[in-house]
């Protein structure tokens, strides 16, 4: 089955599908994006994802390209069109094609971008069950983190940094030493009297989904967490490590710049974390 894209109202082959020159996004970044997960044909916290590019496209004062339901309407054609049961859909908004002048143009609809991707459900387990590594890297961001714009330059740079040392993502460090996040995914340790703690959400990290819906699991099933920063010293010493993004779900991590973590594999509450979220998926799918 080919792939399509759909491409400003029309479903083109993925293959030929392009936008104008002048589209801000191409420009100047003047865009917001999802990934949304599918699993079993079925979308994974479809809701929390269009939440969030609502809030996202708001902040930065783009339009939506059209309400919820004929937007839902679209995900599920690019869905079927390219017969995806396991995999990933990529939106995209952006201010737009214009002329290149800084300012926000006036009278310019937005541009909505959609592709879809197959992922092997296989090959996601075969690398939990081995685990991950991760190289930290300065967090060089701009202080809108929370937006999911399209603007990436420095996650890029990061998880360059990440392959360049055979890692698979880079957690970044602020100012303070801090933990904030990785370069598409959300750090969490695990500290050695066996609490689960992440970041606060606030304008230093994206509001991950999969985030989200992890602490409604632990909270439902009476896992104490604890929400507040740590330092790369905490990561570096912490019992377990995991990460967290809709294509990865719970991912353990075994290493932590040349610091392995607990005896080099996954550790258990990451993956009885894991095997929660999983089941969460598997009700919704
Ligand atoms: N990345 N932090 C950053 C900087 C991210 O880009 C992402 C998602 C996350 C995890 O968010 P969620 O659980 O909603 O996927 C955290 C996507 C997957 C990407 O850029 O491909």
């Amino acid at each position: 089955m080919s792939r399509i894209a759909y491409v400003n109202g029309q479903y083109q082959p993925h293959s030929h599908a392009n936008v104008h020159i002048e589209d801000r996004g191409y420009q100047f970044a003047d865009g917001v994006y999802e990934v949304v997960t599918i699993v079993n044909s079925k979308m994974i916290d479809e809701e929390g994802h269009l939440q969030r590019l609502w809030r996202s496209l708001a902040e930065l004062r783009i339009d939506a390209p059209m309400k919820a339901e004929p937007l839902k309407m679209v995900m599920r054609e690019v869905v079927r069109r390219n017969g995806i049961v396991n995999g990933i859909i990529y939106l995209q908004v952006t201010r737009g094609v214009a002329p290149r002048d800084h300012p926000f143009p006036k009278n310019t609809p937005p541009a909505l971008v959609m592709t879809a991707k197959r992922l092997s459900m296989d090959k996601a387990e075969k690398t939990a069950e081995k685990g991950v590594s991760v190289v930290t890297v300065p967090d060089i961001r701009w202080a809108r983190c929370d937006i999911k714009s399209v603007s990436l330059l420095p996650n890029v740079l990061a998880k360059q940094a990440a392959k360049d040392n055979g890692a698979y993502e880079a957690f970044q460090i602020d100012a303070d030493g801090m933990v904030t996040e990785g370069s598409s995914t959300n750090a969490w340790i695990v500290d050695q009297n066996g609490k689960v703690i992440t970041r606060p959400t606030s304008n230093e990290i994206l509001a991950g989904i999969t985030r989200a819906s992890l602490i409604r699991e632990l909270e439902k099933k009476g896992v104490e967490f604890e929400l507040r920063s740590f330092t790369v010293e905490e990561l570096h010493n912490a019992r377990e490590v995991f990460l967290t993004s809709s294509t990865s779900y719970v991912l353990p991590v075994v290493k932590v710049d040349e610091h392995v973590i607990g005896n080099g594999n996954p550790g258990s509450i990451s993956m009885t974390l894991r095997e929660i979220y999983r089941e969460f998926m598997n009700a919704a799918s």
